[in-house]
C-alpha cells in the first residue's frame, strides 16, 4: 500500500502566513502539521509516500527531506495548479501504479491514527473507503449520504443544502479502480477534478464504497481558528521538560516544554506551552495554549493561546491573546506615536484586531 499526501494549494484562509509559506508547514506545538501526517501514515505501515507539492515546493522539500528522519520513503510530484484533488491523484498515477493507496490532505489533523481504518479496508475489500465525521457546518465540507449499512450512496462537494451532517475527511482509501473514475469524470464548474465526484461515479457504477464514521479528534487546519484549536488539543498531551534555562525568578505552572537553548527569565509560564529552541522569555507571561517557535523574543509581553512562529520578537505589547504571528514578525512598542495610538507595517491580506 502506497500513501498520497496533498501538499500543495494556497491556504488563502491563512493568507498572509501562506504568501510565503506552506500552510502544511504551520507548527502546532511546534512540529508541522504534514509531520503529523507523515508519522500517522508510517505509525500505520505505509511508508512509500508521495508527496503533491505546488508553489511552495522548495520549503516543503527541505523539510521533509527523502522522509528517512520519519521512517518514510518520500517521492515528490508536483502539481503546477492545484486543479482538484482527483487531479492529484492523476498526475500521480505512475508514483500509485497499480496499487492501493491512501490519500491524506496535508492539512487535517486526526488524533487516533488511521490503523484501524486500514484494517477495515483490508478486511472488507471496497474499492474506496472514506472517512466521516459528524460536524455543525457540512456546507464547507463535502458532505456524504449513507444507506441503512453505512455504504456511501451520495457525496456532494460544499452543498447549499446538505443531505447530512456528516463531512468527509481528508483521508482515502483507494484500490485502482479509482484511475478509471478519474479518467470518466470532467471538471466541476469551479474547474478542479472532484474526488468526490469519482467516488461518486464508482457508486454509479456498481462499485462497493464503504465509509468510517471518526469519533475522536479531527480538524481541517485552514483557518486560524482552527489551528488555534488544534494548537490547544495538542498541547493538552504535551510531555513537560526543560531543556534551557530557566532563571530562579521564574515561574513554570503546568505542562511546559522548554526546549533546548531557551531562555526564560523574571517570567510567569502557564501551560500548556512550548517555548522553542534559542528563544527568549523575558519579563512576560505566557499563558495556557500557546506555542511560541524557535528563535523568538517575547520581551515584557503577555500572551496567550496564540502560535508564535520562528524568529518573531514581541517587546513590550500585550495582552495578546488568540493571535498567530508570522515567522520574523516584529511587534514593538513606539515611543515615537502619540500615546494609546496604534503603527502599523501590514503586508497584504493581513487581519488585525486593537482592543476598544
Ligand atoms: C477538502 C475536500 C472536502 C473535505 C475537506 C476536508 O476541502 O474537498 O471534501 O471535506 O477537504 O478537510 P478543502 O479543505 O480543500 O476546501
Amino acid at each position: 500500500m502506497k500513501a498520497l499526501v496533498l501538499a500543495g494549494g494556497i491556504g488563502s484562509r491563512l493568507f498572509p502566513i501562506t504568501h510565503t509559506g506552506a500552510k502544511q508547514l504551520i507548527p502546532v506545538a511546534n512540529k508541522p502539521v504534514l509531520f503529523y501526517v507523515i508519522e500517522t501514515l508510517v505509525d500505520a505501515g505505509v511508508t512509500d509516500i508521495g508527496i503533491v507539492v505546488g508553489g511552495t515546493q522548495a520549503q516543503v522539500r527541505e523539510a521533509v527531506g527523502d522522509g528517512s528522519a520519519m521512517g518514510a520513503r518520500v517521492t515528490y510530484i508536483y502539481q503546477e495548479e492545484p486543479l482538484g484533488l482527483a487531479h492529484a491523484v492523476l498526475i500521480a498515477r505512475d508514483f500509485l501504479g497499480d496499487e492501493d493507496f491512501v490519500m491524506y490532505l496535508g492539512d487535517n489533523f486526526i488524533v487516533g491514527g488511521i490503523d484501524a481504518l486500514l484494517r477495515k479496508f483490508h478486511a472488507e475489500g471496497p474499492a474506496a473507503e472514506i472517512l466521516l465525521t459528524r460536524v455543525d457546518n457540512p456546507t464547507d465540507f463535502g458532505v456524504a449520504e449513507l444507506d441503512a449499512g453505512g455504504q456511501v450512496v451520495r457525496l456532494e462537494e460544499k452543498p447549499k443544502n446538505p443531505a447530512s451532517h456528516l463531512a468527509v475527511i481528508g483521508v482515502y482509501l483507494f484500490t485502482p479502480a479509482v484511475h478509471e473514475a478519474i479518467d470518466a469524470i470532467k471538471p466541476s464548474p469551479r474547474g478542479e477534478l472532484e474526488i468526490v465526484e469519482a467516488i461518486q461515479w464508482l457508486v454509479n457504477n456498481g462499485y462497493p464504497v464503504g465509509s468510517a464514521t471518526v469519533d475522536g479528534y479531527w480538524k481541517d487546519t485552514g483557518t486560524v481558528t482552527d489551528m488555534l484549536e488544534v494548537n490547544r488539543s495538542v498541547l493538552e498531551t504535551l510531555e513537560p521538560c526543560t531543556d534551557g534555562k530557566v532563571d530562579e525568578e521564574s515561574e513554570i505552572i503546568g505542562r511546559v516544554r522548554i526546549e533546548r537553548g531557551a531562555v526564560v527569565s523574571q517570567s510567569r509560564i502557564v501551560g500548556p506551552a512550548v517555548i522553542g529552541a534559542g528563544t527568549v522569555v523575558r519579563s512576560s507571561y505566557i499563558g495556557p495554549s500557546t506555542s511560541i517557535a524557535e528563535d523568538c523574543v517575547i520581551d515584557t509581553s503577555q500572551i496567550e493561546f496564540s502560535i508564535v512562529l520562528n524568529g518573531a520578537a514581541i517587546e513590550g505589547v500585550g495582552p495578546i491573546e488568540g493571535s498567530l504571528i508570522g515567522r520574523e514578525a516584529h511587534l514593538t512598542r513606539s515611543c515615537l506615536t502619540p500615546r494609546a495610538s496604534h503603527r502599523f507595517l501590514i503586508g497584504d491580506h493581513c487581519k488585525v484586531q486593537v482592543a476598544p
